[in-house]
């Protein structure tokens, strides 16, 4: 059994290239960022603010964040409830970014993601794997690109999706950089680079590229 950690900033490729590493590897892959989102998501449909840390504590003790795979692919639960469909949403991504702030909300999700991972081999995805969940694990990459590439990933995404909405590259860049600047200061488990993480700069590759760095280094 082994854990394969790869964490980075927003829309840098890390959930296409983990699921594509995981496939290669025939072992699971846990979007770690989905379980913030599906916190988030209960939290904005309770009414509960984001930024008030004692009423998002109390809101956890009634919310059970569950991970199942149906397919091959994974699927959020909260309190029985799939909440898969709603978790993507624009306003989603920047209340999940907020409440993984309090230590409260990362000590349960963190828990719940050292569970899987002593279960089975795993290529986990997110922002603190190789720094604070999984320090142990076997190979740990920090993917990232630059901001307007990243922004222009999500723009083209969106637009194929038929999700642009009011957004602008400029406003998909300006919200990427607020979240990456949120993620890396918040005191507990910040988004940061592992001592022992390989990087790769995603930039002026591929998604074939990429996945083949990250194989060609576990080989
Ligand atoms: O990977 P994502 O964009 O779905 O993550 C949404 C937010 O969740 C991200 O801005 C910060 C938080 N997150 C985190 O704090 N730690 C993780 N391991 C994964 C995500």
């Amino acid at each position: 059994m082994y854990t394969i950690a790869i964490d980075g900033p927003a829309s840098a490729g890390k959930s296409t290239v983990a699921k594509r590493v995981a496939k290669a590897l025939d072992i699971l892959y846990l979007d770690t960022g989905a379980m913030y989102r599906t916190i988030a998501y209960k939290a904005l449909s309770a009414g509960v603010s984001v930024e008030d840390e004692a009423a998002v504590q109390k809101m956890l003790e009634n919310t059970a964040v569950r991970v199942r795979y149906i397919d091959g692919a994974q699927r959020m639960f909260e309190s029985g409830k799939d909440v898969t469909a709603f978790i993507r949403a624009h306003e989603i991504s920047k209340a999940a970014s907020d409440i993984s702030k309090h230590p409260c909300v990362r000590v349960a999700m963190v828990e719940l993601q050292r569970e899987i991972a002593s279960e089975q081999s795993v290529v986990m995805d997110g922002r603190d794997i190789g720094t604070f969940v999984l320090p142990e694990a076997k190979h740990k990459f920090f993917l990232t690109a630059a901001p307007g590439e990243r922004a222009k990933r999500r723009w083209i995404e969106l637009k194929q999706e038929d999700k642009l909405g009011d957004e602008t590259l400029e406003s998909i860049e300006a919200s990427i950089r607020a979240r990456d600047a949120a993620d890396a200061s918040r005191a507990f488990a910040p988004l940061r680079q592992a001592e022992d993480a390989v990087l790769i700069d995603t930039t002026s590759l591929t998604i074939d590229e990429a996945v083949e760095k990250v194989l060609e280094r576990l080989r």
